[in-house]
């Protein structure tokens, strides 16, 4: 392997492989993001109905996120989920803002100051009912991807809601076999 090929690698397992995240081939897909995102609209309680794969949520259920909009402009963030392992919830609290106001449903989102931001593109939203929520990152010839679906009800969207946000997806070449579903089941909830 030359110098760039063994850095990529090295950048990939850093960022990825070495924490559990799947890697493509390939170059990032293009995507649209939600036209005319209202901020004020998307803020408050959503769960999460289905994910792709991340090391940080392993083991994760019954997970929400909270948006609140702060007077500067900027989201407060809280994701919370249960560890049936500990048997506790824990949060994690951030913010994110709009990079680039032209493109209003591209956020960047950390959970640390000393962290960069991360990518948190809306792809589609109806404000009452759910979002599809889309990172990707490339290195070299590989990329990896985040997808999210999260909904205002624990009990989700209806099966042909899903199945047009699925549409959307692979649409852009997105593979939605890679989603797993949440539990939000209430009884598997504690204290919900
Ligand atoms: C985050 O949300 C959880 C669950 O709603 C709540 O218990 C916790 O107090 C919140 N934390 C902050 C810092 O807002
Ligand atoms: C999705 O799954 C396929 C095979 O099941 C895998 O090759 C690919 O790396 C996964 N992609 C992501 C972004 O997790």
């Amino acid at each position: 392997m030359d110098k760039f090929s063994i850095a990529t690698v090295v950048l990939a397992c850093v960022l990825t492989v070495c924490v559990g995240q799947t890697l493509s081939f390939g170059r990032c897909p293009t995507v649209k993001v939600q036209q005319q995102f209202d901020i004020n609209q998307y803020m408050g309680k959503w769960y999460e109905e289905r994910r792709f794969f991340a090391i940080f949520e392993a083991g994760m259920t019954c997970v929400s996120a909270e948006y609140t909009l702060q007077d500067d402009g900027s989201v407060k963030v809280n994701n919370t989920g249960y560890r049936r392992l500990t048997e506790k919830y824990s949060s994690a609290i951030g913010d994110a803002i709009v990079e680039d106001p032209k493109e209003p449903a591209k956020l960047g989102v950390r959970f640390s100051r000393y962290q960069p931001r991360g990518d948190y593109w809306v792809l589609e939203t109806d404000y009452s009912q759910y979002t599809v929520i889309w990172w990707c990152t490339q290195f070299g010839f590989l990329n990896t991807q985040f997808a999210w679906v999260l909904t205002r009800s624990p009990e989700g969207v209806s099966a042909p809601t899903m199945s047009r946000i699925y549409d959307l997806l692979k649409g852009y070449g997105i593979n939605t076999k890679n989603f797993s579903t949440t539990e939000q089941d209430r009884s598997k909830c504690p204290g919900r």
